[in-house]
């Protein structure tokens, strides 16, 4: 089958933080590695007055702060010509004529072929009014090419919301060609987790809760809320990384071997854990879930004084399924902790004590540890003999980093998923279903944490108090790796 790459990409957020941090570095370093498609054009469409000359410096700046490969200007000119900017306020029908005129153009001179990749790069509200007037106004209407849409988060606030939502976009763009982006699923190490279960022999046998203690996952940030307080005190950490990044992580790891590597079979086998997840009902619920606010949260931008939004969050779930019965899986979630990390810890049962004296009150546990960032590898944690004349048994590491020789540059997440978009592959893309069931399970979390305490922490720490106590009420520790 050959793929048609080539496309108009129209970026509706033409001017924000997203487009000049993520998008166009992305684009920058796929032209740097030639692997753009040969007729591509973008349209960059933002509230603000400003002409395509004084538009591409300002993209040229951004790609000089957050580039990964230096600035080489010849490449840089070959992208900037590809880039326009358009003015228009979103709800404004002149606009989307113009537009459509404008990407007309672009076929002729670009050789995009009517292919579109819209992508809505806007707050949340806006997305549902902005696929509306493309239908209305027939921007979408072309045939015998592919018209795309690309949704960031967050889908919804709730499952009601994340519905309506879902039927506004349906009534224009098809599930096929919605693709909702999470980027931790363009990282490269959560990409591997798959490659690390199903590449190899040595690991999938012992997957399941024969062999497994518990799994951790954990994505813990160092810097606060920013300048998003307005939208942070409507999601929480919950709905703002657990709802898409935290579930996903632990659909991937948990789910049973998709039939083939297709985006159907690994999105049903996804659905099917997110499906499974357990929250107990109110009487333990404190013994499930521990929420947290750093001290100062009050004092960010857009922030209410009384707010009990948390900003942490750490959770014990368990799984309806057999492969997983009875094994905790814990997650947690920050701002400003001590560590800027992202990971998956799989702790393994502890081996027969009596065989081993020095093992008899627990040897040191077998720990896969997949570290997502900032350091991308795993370590392989296991018990050896130390050399001597004495009995000593120690645990020692297989470390396997992929990003600390620096040489190794490895690809920003959204240069993947743009690519993705382009060839139609939807795998690393969330499905309507994957939402659906991860808002029921979120808004079941949420209620059921109503009265539940939202304690203060300390900045620089790991969390509140509260999460220590849940995880060891269960014999077991947070690995800070
Ligand atoms: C975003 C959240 O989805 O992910 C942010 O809205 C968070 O609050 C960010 O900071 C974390 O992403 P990463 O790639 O830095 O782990």
């Amino acid at each position: 089958m050959i793929i048609n790459q080539s496309c108009s990409m129209i970026i509706f957020g033409g001017t924000g933080d997203l487009t000049h941090r993520k998008l166009i570095p992305a684009l920058y370093h796929l032209m740097y590695q030639e692997m753009l498609p040969e007729g591509f054009a973008v349209i960059s469409v933002g509230r603000q007055k400003k002409n395509n000359e004084e538009y591409r410096e300002e993209l040229y700046q951004s790609v000089l702060k957050y580039s990964r490969f230096p600035m080489d200007k010849t490449i840089w000119d070959q992208l900037c010509e590809k880039i326009y900017y358009r003015a228009f306020s979103f709800d404004e029908g002149d606009g989307y004529e113009s537009l459509k005129a404008d990407l007309q153009q672009m076929d002729q001179v670009h050789h995009t072929r009517g292919n579109r990749l819209y992508y809505l790069a806007v707050s949340p509200e806006n997305f549902a009014p902005i696929v509306e007037k493309l239908k209305e106004h027939g921007v979408t209407a072309k045939r015998g090419c592919w018209q795309r849409v690309v949704i960031e988060k967050p889908f919804g606030q709730d499952l009601a919301s994340a519905q309506q939502l879902n039927n506004r976009i349906g009534k224009v763009f098809s599930e096929q060609d919605t693709y909702r982006i999470d980027h931790y699923l363009g990282k490269e190490m959560i990409q591997n987790i798959m490659v690390i279960r199903f590449a190899n022999t040595i690991f999938e046998p012992l997957w399941n809760h024969q062999y497994i203690d518990h799994i951790q996952i954990t994505a813990a940030e160092t810097e606060g809320v920013g300048s998003r307080g307005g939208y942070y005190e409507k999601a929480g950490a919950l709905r703002d990384m657990v709802q898409n990044h935290l579930l996903q992580l632990l659909a991937i790891t948990a789910m049973e071997p998709p039939g083939k590597n297709e985006a159907e079979a690994i999105r049903d086998e996804k659905v099917k854990i997110l499906k499974a997840i357990h929250f107990p009902k109110d009487s333990i619920v404190h013994q499930h879930v521990a929420l947290g606010q750093y001290r100062g949260y009050h004092m960010e931008e857009k922030v209410s004084p009384q707010s009990t939004t948390e900003t942490y969050v750490a959770l014990k779930l368990f799984l309806d399924c057999d492969r997983w019965k009875g094994v905790p899986f814990y997650i947690r979630t920050g701002k400003k902790l001590q560590q800027k990390t992202s990971q998956v810890v799989i702790q393994f049962k502890q081996p027969d004590k009596t065989f081993y004296k020095e093992c008899e009150s627990g040897c040191n546990p077998n720990l896969l540890v997949i570290k997502i960032q900032p350091e991308e590898g795993t370590l392989l944690q296991f018990n050896a003999k130390k050399p001597g004349n004495l009995q000593q048994i120690l645990p020692v590491g297989m470390n396997f980093c992929q990003n600390c020789n620096l040489e190794n540059n490895s690809p920003e997440a959204y240069e993947k998923l743009l690519l993705d978009v382009m060839d139609g592959d939807a795998s690393r893309f969330t499905r309507w279903d994957e939402v659906e069931n991860a808002w029921r399970l979120i808004d079941e979390i949420s209620s059921s944490c109503e009265a539940a305490l939202v304690e203060e922490y300390l900045p620089g720490g790991w969390g509140p108090e509260g999460a220590q106590q849940l995880i060891e009420r269960s014999g077991h520790r947070w690995w800070n790796l």
